[in-house]
């Protein structure tokens, strides 16, 4: 013991997030179809909250101070197919910033146990609050 062995401290901790969710969410932004999920966001804020989110789901600091994402996400519709698209997404920009095979796929599994909250079939399934409007956007053909 003594010697720190959390999967944020094998990354590299914060440079490597910051480096991997730049990637990852220029990729998003630019997706014709999870692209437009984001439409009007900032998307610095999105890749600080995802890293002081995930930074804190993989053994690194407390950070996060916002909403769960089961709440955050609750007017959405977010499919079982987007959330896969949006893994893989995630998982070229992490390989893309040099991280190797191994930590890739335990930061993916570490990202997919967020699915179940996240993933809905339809807008039967969403909840509205304040002034939130459902995002549903279908797949381009
Ligand atoms: C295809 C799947 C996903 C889509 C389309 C999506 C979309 C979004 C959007 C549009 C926002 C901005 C919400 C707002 O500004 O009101 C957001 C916020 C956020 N997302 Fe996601 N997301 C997805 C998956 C995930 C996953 C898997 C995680 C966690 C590992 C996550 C973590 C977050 C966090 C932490 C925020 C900030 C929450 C807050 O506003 O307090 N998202 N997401």
């Amino acid at each position: 013991m003594g010697i720190s062995n959390t999967l944020y401290d094998r990354l590299g901790g914060k440079p490597t997030l910051q480096r991997v969710h730049k990637v990852f969410y220029d990729k998003a932004f630019a997706h014709p179809w999870l692209g437009q999920y984001f439409q009007g966001r900032s998307q610095q804020l999105l890749e600080d909250q995802q890293t002081d989110f995930l930074t804190s789901i993989i053994g690194g600091p407390k950070l996060y101070m916002g909403r769960a994402p089961k709440f955050a996400h609750q007017h959405m519709v977010i499919t079982e197919e987007l959330f896969d698209l949006r893994q893989r997404l995630l998982g070229e920009s992490i390989s893309e910033c040099g991280v190797n095979d191994d930590l890739k796929d335990e930061w993916l599994a570490a990202d997919n146990a967020l699915r179940r909250a996240i993933v809905k079939k339809d807008a039967s399934e969403c909840t509205l609050q304040y002034n939130d409007e459902i995002l549903d956007f279908k797949k381009p053909h």
